[in-house]
């Protein structure tokens, strides 16, 4: 935990993963200078906190954590002055990520990590126009909601120095995180592929008419979802080999590998696939506005964290 009153991250921009690591940074007792281009910035985070820290507050905040600690800056130059991380949380489109990233990497001493919070793009692509120190650009892929959420996937590029990977994985396992560290880049890290993977099936099957958007979410939050806490997909399919493990089932199952079971080429998203989508999503949201389903969510992940620290 740090408790030094001089740390400091900046966020660039701060939509949904901006305010939810300046949340997290700020409940481990960090301050924060925040930016963003759109006006309206600091009010948007403010609201955010009112929603994430309750929750934070329950699971349990650092010494010194204090939500006032949070500065919203007028330039990216202010923003990043004194930080010892530089969190960039732009859209996800590369030209604009390139831009961003040279602007930032121009700004910051070569010491100071500068991390992207990408879901995919490769720092080798993303660092082109890095011209000062791009050995210290780094992803640091996050998840929603990030202030809950302990996994950052930190990835290297060709260019990135193991002393910045080193720095980058101390930072962020100070602030409590837990880090997947991956020394080789590969498009979508190792759990969005993961996730990726699953929502292409998903969309097939809506595309299809085989399953409804509720029953895609039911199949996973009754089912796999709740093992899944607990133990990834590799040791759960160890236990549902019974006492042959793993062994016995892919020796079991392996054949079945090759039926078509697993689709996994992107379906084409017509708009029909998409307003089908969107229409399941709000049918099974019932009139529940998007911030009701993020205070139930936190409320269930609040839970389901301290059990998993309880069963420790
Ligand atoms: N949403 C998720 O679940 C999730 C999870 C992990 C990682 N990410 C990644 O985090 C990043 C941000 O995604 P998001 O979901 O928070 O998007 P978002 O649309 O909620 O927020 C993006 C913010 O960036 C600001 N912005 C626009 N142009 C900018 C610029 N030139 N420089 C700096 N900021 C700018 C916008 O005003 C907005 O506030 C993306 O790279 C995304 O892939 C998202």
């Amino acid at each position: 935990m740090n408790n030094q009153p001089s740390s400091t991250v900046a966020c660039i921009g701060m939509g949904v993963i901006g305010c939810g690591w300046a949340a997290h940074f700020l409940g481990q007792g960090y301050g924060v200078q925040a930016w963003d281009p759109a006006p309206g910035g600091e009010q948007r985070l403010q609201e955010f906190l009112d929603l994430a820290w309750p929750a934070m507050e329950q699971l349990g905040l650092a010494a010194g954590a204090d939500r006032s600690r949070v500065t919203f800056c007028a330039t990216t130059e202010e923003a990043v002055s004194g930080a010892l991380l530089v969190q960039e949380n732009a859209p996800e489109r590369l030209e604009l990520k390139q831009g961003l990233l040279a602007e930032l990497d121009q700004l910051c001493d070569p010491e100071v990590i500068i991390a992207s919070s990408t879901s995919g793009y490769l720092i080798s692509d993303m660092t082109t126009q890095c011209g000062h120190a791009p050995e210290r650009v780094v992803v640091g892929h996050p998840f929603n909601p990030v202030y809950l959420l302990p996994l950052v996937e930190v990835v290297a590029g060709p260019q990135t120095s193991s002393a910045a990977m080193d720095r980058a994985v101390k930072i962020y396992e100070s602030t409590g995180k837990t880090v997947m560290r991956l020394d080789k880049e590969v498009e979508g890290f190792v759990s969005d592929r993961l996730q990726e993977a699953m929502w292409r099936e998903a969309l097939h099957m809506v595309a299809n008419g085989e399953a409804t958007v509720e029953q895609l979410d039911l199949a996973i939050t009754a089912g796999p979802g709740l093992r899944w806490a607990l133990m990834g997909p590799m040791l759960t399919f160890h236990l549902a080999g019974g006492e042959g493990g793993m062994a016995h089932m892919l020796d079991h199952f392996g054949p079945s590998l090759q039926s078509p079971w697993t689709r996994l080429v992107a379906p084409e998203l017509t708009t029909e696939l998409r307003d089908a989508v969107v229409e399941g999503c709000l049918d099974e949201a019932a009139g529940r506005t998007v911030a009701d389903l993020v205070e139930e969510r936190d409320r269930g992940l609040v839970k389901i964290l301290q059990a998993l620290r309880e069963g420790d």
